[in-house]
C-alpha cells in the first residue's frame, strides 16, 4: 500500500516509525516531516490546504492517509480525502469539534453523563469576568478554540484567572471561554482507537506538561511522559464505561460517529477519573512514549476505524514499561530557537530518537521549533526505562537545551545511579 502520513513533529515520527514495521507499506510518505522523519520516508514539501491533499493523493496513488495534527483536522482534511474517495484516518471536521471547541467538548459530555467539572462558558468577557469573581480561585480558564496548548490557565487567585480572561478576549475577532471548576488529583492520558462504535484503549500514560521541574513554570505542549501509568482494574473499567463507551454512543446519537484517535486527558478525582479536555488526535508527546511498545500492526488496526470493524483484541502492547523525555530549544516555551547544531549519539537498541523540530543545514542537523528532540526508552519497569532515557538524551549534543530532570518523578520514579 502507499501510505501518506500529514505532520511534521515527534508525534508524525512516532506514526511514521510505526507503520514502517508494517510489511503491507510498499510506500511511506510524509507531507511535510522533518530531518528525522526523511530517514524513515519519503518527505514532500506541498500545501497542507484540504483539498491540496485530496488532489496530491487522487495523482500520486495514495491509498491511506494519516493526518496527525489537530489543526489539519480542524480544518476538515479528513472530509476533502473522503469526499475524494481516499481512505483517510482521523475524525471529520465535526467530529473532531470535540477539540476544536471547548464549549462543544463540555455540552456533549454534560448531555451523555460523561463525568468531568462542572462549567460555564461565556462570549462576554465582563459576564466571565463577574463568574469568575463569584467562583473565586482557584478556577481553570480555558480558550474555547483551537490554542496549540497554551490556552489553558490554572489561576491560583483571581487576579491570575482575570488577566487570562484579558489575553484570550484581546482577540479582534472576538472569543469564547470556558470556565471550569478546579480538580484535585493525577492527571492521566488516555488515548482509544476508535471506528465509531468501539474505543480500544491503548497504554495509560502520563505527560509533564510545565517547562521546569517540579511541575513550575508556563505550561509547554509536553516535557515528558512515562507509560503505563499504574490504573487500577476499577479505574480502567470507568474510564472505558463512564467515558469512552458513553462518548462513543453519545456521538453515534448525535449522527456524527468517531473515527480516529480519542484522547481524553482526565484526572483522577476522589471521586472517580473526570475528563479534563478532549482531543481528537494522539497526544504529543504521548504518542511517542506509547506507540514503541505497540505490537500490533497499526496499519490494520487504522484500517479497522476507517472500516467500522475494530475490536479491543486488535490493540496489542508490550508488557514493557516506556519514558520520554523532550529535548526543547533555549526560548521554550515563550519562543523556539533555531539553527542550533544538534550532534546525536549512537543509539542503544532500547531507545529511539524522535525529532520533533529539526532540520538539516548543509548537511548539519540543527534545531527548527520548540521540542526538539523525544528521546524514548523502554526497560522491563519504569525506572530502567527512565534511567536509559535519560542516559541517552545526557549524549546528545545540543547548546542550550532544556529538558527537565524529573519525568516520573510524581510516581517516586527515579533514575537509578
Ligand atoms: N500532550 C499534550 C497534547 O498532546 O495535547
Amino acid at each position: 500500500m502507499n501510505v501518506l502520513v500529514i505532520g511534521s513533529g515527534g508525534r508524525e515520527h512516532a506514526i511514521v516509525k510505526a507503520l514502517k514495521k508494517s510489511d503491507r507499506i510498499s510506500r511511506l510518505q510524509c507531507i511535510p516531516g522533518n530531518a528525522g522523519i526523511a530517514e524513515d520516508a519519503e518527505c514532500i514539501q506541498h500545501s497542507l490546504e484540504p483539498a491540496a491533499i485530496a488532489q496530491y493523493a487522487r495523482e500520486n496513488g495514495v491509498d491511506f492517509v494519516v493526518v496527525g495534527p489537530d489543526n489539519q483536522l480542524a480544518d476538515g482534511m479528513i472530509d476533502a480525502l473522503q469526499a475524494a474517495g481516499i481512505r483517510a484516518f482521523g475524525p471529520v471536521r465535526a467530529a473532531a469539534r470535540l477539540e476544536w471547541s471547548k464549549r462543544y467538548s463540555k455540552e456533549i459530555m454534560a448531555k451523555y453523563h460523561i463525568p468531568t467539572a462542572a462549567y460555564q462558558s461565556f462570549t462576554d468577557l465582563d459576564a466571565a469576568k463577574a463568574y469568575v469573581q463569584q467562583q473565586g480561585a482557584p478556577i481553570v480558564v480555558k480558550d474555547s478554540a483551537l490554542a496549540l496548548g497554551k490556552g489553558v490557565t490554572v489561576a491560583q487567585t483571581i487576579e491570575e484567572a482575570l488577566t487570562a480572561l484579558d489575553a484570550i478576549f484581546d482577540r479582534p475577532s472576538g472569543a469564547e471561554v470556558v470556565i471550569e471548576e478546579f480538580m484535585q488529583g493525577m492527571e492521566v492520558s488516555i488515548m482509544a482507537f476508535c471506528d465509531g462504535k468501539t474505543a480500544a484503549m491503548m497504554l495509560p500514560s502520563q505527560d509533564h506538561k510545565t517547562i521546569f521541574d517540579g511541575d513550575v513554570g508556563p505550561m509547554t505542549g509536553g516535557m515528558g511522559v512515562i507509560a503505563p501509568f499504574p490504573l487500577t482494574d476499577e479505574q480502567k473499567e470507568r474510564i472505558q464505561s463512564e467515558i469512552l463507551d458513553r462518548l462513543m454512543a453519545g456521538m453515534q446519537q448525535e449522527g456524527i460517529p468517531y473515527q480516529g484517535v480519542i484522547y481524553p486527558g482526565l484526572m483522577l478525582t476522589p471521586q472517580g477519573p473526570k475528563v479534563v479536555e478532549f482531543n481528537s488526535r494522539f497526544g504529543d508527546p504521548e504518542a511517542e512514549c506509547i506507540l514503541p511498545l505497540l505490537e500490533s500492526d497499526l496499519l490494520t488496526i487504522m484500517e479497522a476505524c476507517v472500516d467500522g470493524n475494530l475490536t479491543q483484541d486488535m490493540v496489542q502492547f508490550s508488557t514493557d514499561a516506556s519514558a520520554l523525555v523532550i529535548l526543547a530549544s533555549p526560548g521554550y516555551p515563550a519562543s523556539s530557537t533555531k539553527g542550533i547544531p544538534i550532534q546525536l549519539p549512537v543509539v542503544p537498541e532500547h531507545s529511539i530518537i524522535f525529532h520533533a523540530g529539526t532540520a538539516l543545514k548543509d548537511g548539519q542537523l540543527v534545531s527548527n521549533g520548540g521540542r526538539v528532540l523525544a528521546v524514548q526508552a523502554r526497560g522491563e519497569d519504569l525506572t530502567e526505562a527512565v534511567t536509559r532515557a535519560y542516559q541517552v538524551a545526557d549524549a546528545i549534543q545540543f547548546e542550550g537545551a532544556q529538558m527537565r530532570r524529573d519525568i516520573g518523578g510524581r510516581l517516586g520514579i527515579k533514575v537509578r545511579v
